[in-house]
């Protein structure tokens, strides 16, 4: 059950867009304003539009609940803040706070000097408290890390995946896995579970990082994973072994050669074999520390250095 108190009352948000902002697998994202009590002024929120199916004679599907619960719990500086739900509006949404930058991708788009290591390392930092929890992601791609108006990113719409299957709605999963979803980001034992001894694909937290290794990979190109295909391609080539190949420009943002085989690893088609979000978040963490520091510095400083960035 969803805590009666994280209901917002209808008087306390109005929808402020006629149209949708974006569509993704399932339900539209809405823009609406919030007023956490009557005399305060009012912040800006996306309104995630969960389809009819996700209640039933108007109670919520209890895994809907759990996911929205845990949204709920999970607090964290590059985790997107989940407001309260809305039963008035449409029959079930989800209010998040609006990220004013967009998508990382729209963020670099407009930003390209911004420091992509310190963003990926934002991201690691997002993922690693989820799988902190042991909680996975299952949904970890580009447009679910957004950028708040101080510029951090966020993670967005975890556990989303798992309120996608059990409404089982046709409709949800082809678009989810069709040109505009997650396609490009799954795992191959998740594209094929057969073929790797399984019997469903479930979320996992080694799937998480080889999502996590396409978006690094997409941060520093700059542009859409196997861009030149349509889905049925990629995981036709994913299957068979094919991999993205390192984007050489991105030398200079920071894809060392060390930080190049952390993501080549993220991709290992033996799950066990890949590194946690801790490994690839202390992989970033040092390259960010060795490109901005002078190599004759005393290792104390740089020591001291990768504190502050850990901690900026
Ligand atoms: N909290 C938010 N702040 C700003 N924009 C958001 C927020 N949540 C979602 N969006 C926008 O809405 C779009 C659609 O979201 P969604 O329905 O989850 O689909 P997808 O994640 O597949 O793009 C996102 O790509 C993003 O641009
Ligand atoms: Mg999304």
């Amino acid at each position: 059950m969803i805590p009666e108190t994280w209901v917002i009352q209808p008087n306390r948000l109005k929808k402020t867009s006629e149209q949708w902002v974006g569509r993704g697998g399932f339900g539209a994202v809405w823009r609406a304003v919030y007023y956490e009590d009557p005399r305060s002024a009012p912040v800006h929120v996306a309104l995630k539009e969960l389809p009819a199916s996700a209640t039933n004679a108007g109670v919520v599907h209890p895994d809907i609940c759990q996911e929205i619960i845990m949204w709920r719990r999970l607090q964290h500086p590059n985790i997107v803040p989940m407001l309260g739900i809305d039963r008035h509006i449409f029959p079930l949404s989800i209010a998040s706070a609006w990220m004013d930058n967009g998508t990382i991708t729209q963020f670099l788009e407009n930003y390209p000097n911004e420091d992509r290591l310190r963003l990926l390392r934002e991201v690691c930092e997002g993922l690693r408290f989820l799988h902190m929890e042991t909680f996975a992601h299952g949904d970890l791609k580009s447009p679910n890390i957004l950028v708040d108006s101080m510029r951090h990113a966020r993670l967005c719409d975890f556990g989303m995946t798992t309120v996608i299957h059990s409404l089982n709605s046709a409709n949800a999963s082809t678009e989810s896995h069709g040109e505009k979803g997650t396609t490009r980001y799954l795992a191959p034992e998740l594209l094929d579970p057969e073929q790797y001894g399984l019997q469903h694909a479930h979320v996992s937290l080694p799937a998480d990082i080889y999502a996590l290794g396409i978006v690094i990979w997409e941060v520093f190109a700059g542009r859409v994973p196997y861009g030149r295909w349509r889905g049925p391609q990629v995981i036709q080539q994913v299957l068979a072994g094919y991999r993205l190949t390192r984007p050489e420009r991105a030398r200079a943002l920071g894809l060392s050669d060390d930080l190049w085989g952390v993501v080549v690893a993220c991709w290992h088609p033996n799950w066990d074999m890949r590194p946690t979000a801790v490994q690839v978040l202390g992989a970033i963490t040092e390259e960010a520390a060795s490109t901005l520091v002078s190599p004759n510095l005393d290792p104390r400083i740089l020591v001291s250095m990768a504190e502050i960035f850990r901690d900026s």
